[in-house]
């Protein structure tokens, strides 16, 4: 058993936020491809989303990223796996993943794939928690704004569980 998180965004409300952003972005790369950098495993149902409503021609590709052991506060210090270079020098690479948080976790893949020389290089999070923020991190594009509470839902997990789930609910400290 696990307890039911309280409903934050719902998978209408996801699905057609998802359309606008995807406008949003189309119209900054205008017909040009971008290599879509999807970090695992958060990222993932969100990536699979928008991808397919982008006009903007994607590559995929998936880097693996953990800051997180089973507790809900980030050690600062991100993990990260990801392509070789080869992938992004040129390109325009375009990073997405579920939330960005206390900014480590993006600023460890911008600092890493800044050194293989791409032609632009920007980030895009479903969700954006500006009040967990430990070092200065601004989304290029983002689709929710939330408050300061521990999310999951839609890829967004707490100690591998919840991800599963096609919405977006709120989780307290005290649950198991
Ligand atoms: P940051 O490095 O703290 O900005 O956070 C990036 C990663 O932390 C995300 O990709 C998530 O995997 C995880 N994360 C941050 N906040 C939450 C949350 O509220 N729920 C679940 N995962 C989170
Ligand atoms: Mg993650």
């Amino acid at each position: 058993m696990r307890n039911e998180p309280a409903p934050l965004l719902s998978a209408a409300r996801i699905a057609h936020r998802i359309r606008s952003l995807a406008r949003e972005i189309d119209r900054v790369y205008a017909s040009g491809e971008i290599v879509m950098l999807a970090l695992m495993k958060g990222a993932l149902p969100f990536a699979a989303d928008l991808m397919r409503a982008l006009r903007t021609p994607v590559r995929l590709e998936l880097a693996r990223s953990r800051s997180y052991g089973a507790g809900m506060v980030s050690n600062g210090r991100p993990d990260l796996e990801l392509p070789p270079d080869e992938i992004f020098a040129g390109q325009h690479v375009l990073v997405v993943d579920d939330i960005l948080d206390s900014g480590f976790t993006w600023q460890a893949i911008h600092a890493r794939v800044t050194l293989a020389a791409p032609l632009s290089l920007r980030g895009c999070f479903l969700l954006d928690k500006p009040s967990g923020r430990q070092v200065p991190a601004i989304p290029d594009f983002r689709g929710f704004e939330i408050p300061d509470q521990f999310v999951v839902g839609y890829g967004l997990d707490h100690d591998e569980r919840y991800r599963d789930l096609p919405w977006i609910g709120t989780l307290s400290e005290s649950s198991p």
